[in-house]
């Protein structure tokens, strides 16, 4: 009872704090709610001076002036009601657009970690369900709860005057009828916030379900997410249904409970009056107004619910507003103007979390006009990197400078409007094609657009559509394919046309022929413009001005290719294993035997003999999200991975599967399959488009099995190899 005081009070003040920034309407409002009073408190006691006075002394007078009175007492009152009803919706309306959009505003600024650890069901459940509540709550429950209350304090005051026998009796009898409300409520409350959970937890699955279908479609797994769908779906159904039954019974108790007490009351209300003690019209009088204390507490009640229910969805509410933000400008922010001489890191650290930085102490400079490649293994900071040049996130040591200035202390729409990005995950938004290449600048002209969507390798595409460029895309952009996804991002690009390019390996999606085609583009662009590329695939950035090598958050080696070659370290290993592969415009891709041989296990064996081997290989093409290794199943093949990404999942000890690693050009898996047949040690699946050569065992044996000696030398290196 305490807490629910306590939580009446906090919510009552809020939602006072925002009426009253709606001050002229909030009086109106409160004027309309006072006229109420007046009439329910007037009307018995005209009824009561008609019986006692007007009827006894058959005054025809007196009774015209009444009724005259009581129209316009009904058209005072009434119009009052109209008042109050209209300013409520409008003034409730602008408050809860007022927090919508507080909330749309504060995604745009919440950081990272905010994302990471956040269901966009969940995010999407405030927008309908919390603020479903809220707008209940203070538009509807509000006003009615403030009426009744002080409907009901009036006409008991009222009884009071007229007897104060009745108004005792009433007084304490109708809360006695309403123990139902207090004896049911914090259960209907507690079971309407786990229907709540369970129903967010029953759309998660159903996210999953339209998000991942072509994964779930891919393994056929229908009946365990169907298995998974079920189970949420009783969990729903059963809390809900507890909830309805429970929130529909309890005014029924209230209902009876109150109506034994008015019965009560009326018995001893007759009693009284059989007794000479109450008139006629004094007992009729009262009579009606003990049906509006009765009205008014069995409203008070359900309001008081209602009003009650809203606090934990305007909890969350306010929690997600005060999430800490990025930062964001700060009030001595500048405007930065196109780049003139340099951006400069000076000792720059970051991390996402509490945990390790994702960029650990990094000066480098990068000259106007110049282009940049970042490169690296994965996780090693790349994207982290642009971020930080974007000003998406802030370093949390060390300064960035935009010719001289600081970069915490430039305007972000001022950044932003002298670059453009192309992120690595191509993000479409749902809307037309042209709407999403023109996305964030609305002045680019038509032929603007089609030039960049013509040099991105897409405009033949988009004409070729029923509607063209008017087609519109839905908001994960399904309907396309991921390389025309990436190709939109990049037509958007070119479209900005800015003096500075960030491209996060924008051809990742791309067969090597279109790769080929766009990164000529890029190459023509870089003339006067600064480019700064992250790629893993090195061959991209060969021409470039300069290379910045990182890994784990560090910058390892810098300088152009033959400096890094020259160099003979982590750029030139990367290089070599992602060299000696031929890809023919068909897609078929070949190895060289100097390039097999850099594999352990293939490392003492004759050139003529890895010849024999390179022309076993067959090349496999992967879409992303197929598994081409599962965990447990029998190996039969050894792949390596000619162009595109892979992750590496091993399922933890709960069954539930866990990212190892990611694999990319060069790499190479399931070696010891090429000796034996045992299972899987883990699953490989493609994130991207990817391109494998692969050998079976067959294949293999049939080479070597002829040759004892060199399959004895096979099985101690891969011997070795597992054993290291
Ligand atoms: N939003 C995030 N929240 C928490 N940690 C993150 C987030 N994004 C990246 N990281 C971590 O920061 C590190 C660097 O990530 P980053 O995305 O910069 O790597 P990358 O070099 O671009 O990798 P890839 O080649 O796979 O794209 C990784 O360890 C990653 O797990
Ligand atoms: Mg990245």
């Amino acid at each position: 009872m305490r807490q629910s005081i306590i939580d009446f009070i906090f919510l009552w003040s809020n939602y006072n704090k925002f009426l009253r920034s709606h001050g002229r309407e909030y009086a109106v409002i409160l004027l309309g709610i006072f006229s109420q009073l007046i009439f329910y408190i007037l009307y018995p006691l005209i009824f009561k001076y008609i019986f006692d006075q007007i009827v006894p002394n058959k005054d025809f007078d007196q009774l015209v002036a009444y009724a005259v009175g009581i129209v316009i007492l009904l058209v005072t009152c009434g119009f009052g009601a109209y008042i109050q009803t209209k300013y409520m919706a409008h003034v409730g309306g602008k408050i809860l657009s007022d927090l919508r959009s507080q909330m749309v505003s504060k995604f745009h600024n919440l950081s990272f970690s905010f994302y990471a650890g956040v269901d966009s069901v969940d995010l999407l459940s405030r927008f309908s369900n919390d603020m479903d509540k809220l707008e209940n709550s203070l538009t509807r429950a509000l006003p009615s709860l403030l009426e009744s209350i002080l409907i009901t304090i009036g006409c008991l005051v009222t009884i009071f005057f007229i007897d104060w026998r009745l108004a005792v009796s009433a007084g304490i009898l109708i809360p006695i009828g309403f123990s139902a409300n207090s004896i049911l409520g914090p259960r209907e409350d507690r079971l309407n916030s786990e229907s709540r959970q369970q129903k967010n937890s029953m759309l998660m699955v159903v996210s999953d379900f339209i998000n991942s279908w072509l994964l779930i479609r891919a393994f056929n797994d229908k009946v365990h997410v169907k298995k998974r769908f079920d189970l949420s779906n009783d969990n729903y159904t059963k809390t809900s249904s507890n909830y309805s039954y429970c929130s529909n019974i309890t005014p029924v108790f209230s209902d009876y409970g109150v109506n034994a007490s008015l019965a009560v009351i009326v018995v001893v209300g007759a009693i009284l009056t059989m007794k000479g003690a109450l008139t006629a019209g004094s007992f009729i009088g009262c009579f009606a107004l003990l049906r509006k204390v009765a009205d008014g507490s069995a409203k008070s009640a359900k309001n008081y619910t209602t009003f009650i229910n809203a606090l934990r969805p305007y909890k969350r509410i306010q929690k997600l507003l005060a999430e800490e933000e990025i930062a964001g400008d700060r009030h001595d922010s500048v405007e930065l103007y196109p780049l003139k001489s340099d951006i400069v890191f000076k000792n720059v650290s970051f991390g996402y979390g509490a945990g390790q930085l994702a960029i650990d102490d990094i000066s480098f400079s990068i000259k106007k006009g110049n282009s940049v490649a970042i490169v690296g293994t994965s996780g090693s900071g790349k994207s982290t990197l642009l971020k930080l040049i974007m000003r998406i996130v802030e370093p949390s040591c060390g300064s960035i400078l935009y010719d001289g200035i600081n970069l915490d202390l430039a305007s972000v729409a001022s950044v932003r409007r002298h670059s453009s990005m192309v992120l690595q995950e191509s993000h479409v938004l749902r809307g037309t094609i042209v709407e999403n290449i023109r996305y964030g600048s609305d002045g680019i002209s038509d032929e603007r657009l089609y030039d960049a969507a013509e040099r991105a390798g897409i405009h033949d595409f988009i004409t070729q559509l029923p509607l063209g460029y008017e087609t519109v895309i839905n908001d994960r952009g399904s309907s396309l394919s991921g390389g025309q996804r990436q190709r939109i991002a990049i037509a958007r690009a070119f479209a900005h046309d800015p003096p500075l390019l960030f491209l996060d390996e924008p051809t990742s999606m791309l067969d090597p022929i279109n790769e080929a085609a766009i990164n000529d583009t890029f190459t023509k662009l870089t003339g006067g413009r600064t480019v700064i590329l992250v790629s893993h695939r090195l061959a991209t950035s060969r021409d470039f001005d300069k290379i910045l090598v990182l890994h784990k958050g560090k910058l390892i080696e810098e300088g152009n290719h033959h400096e890094l070659m020259a160099m003979d370290g982590f750029y030139r290993t990367m290089w070599d294993k992602q060299n000696g592969f031929m890809i023919s415009a068909e897609g078929n891709a070949k190895i060289t035997p100097e390039r097999l041989r850099l594999i352990p296990i293939f490392s003492n064996l004759e050139l003529q003999v890895l010849s024999d081997l390179a022309g076993q290989f067959d090349t496999e093409a992967f879409e992303a999200g197929v598994r081409i290794i599962q965990e447990g199943a029998p190996g039969d093949k050894f792949y390596i991975a000619v162009r595109g990404n892979l992750k590496v999942l091993k399922k933890d000890p709960d069954g539930r599967e866990v990212e190892l690693a990611v694999l990319s050009d060069g790499d190479h898996f399931g070696e010891i399959a090429l000796m034996k047949s045992v299972a899987r040690t883990a699953s490989i699946e493609a994130l991207s488009h990817t391109s494998c050569l692969s050998l079976s065992r067959e294949r293999f044996n049939r080479l070597v099995g002829t040759q004892p000696e060199l399959f004895k030398a096979l099985t101690e290196a891969m011997a070795a190899r597992f054993t290291a």
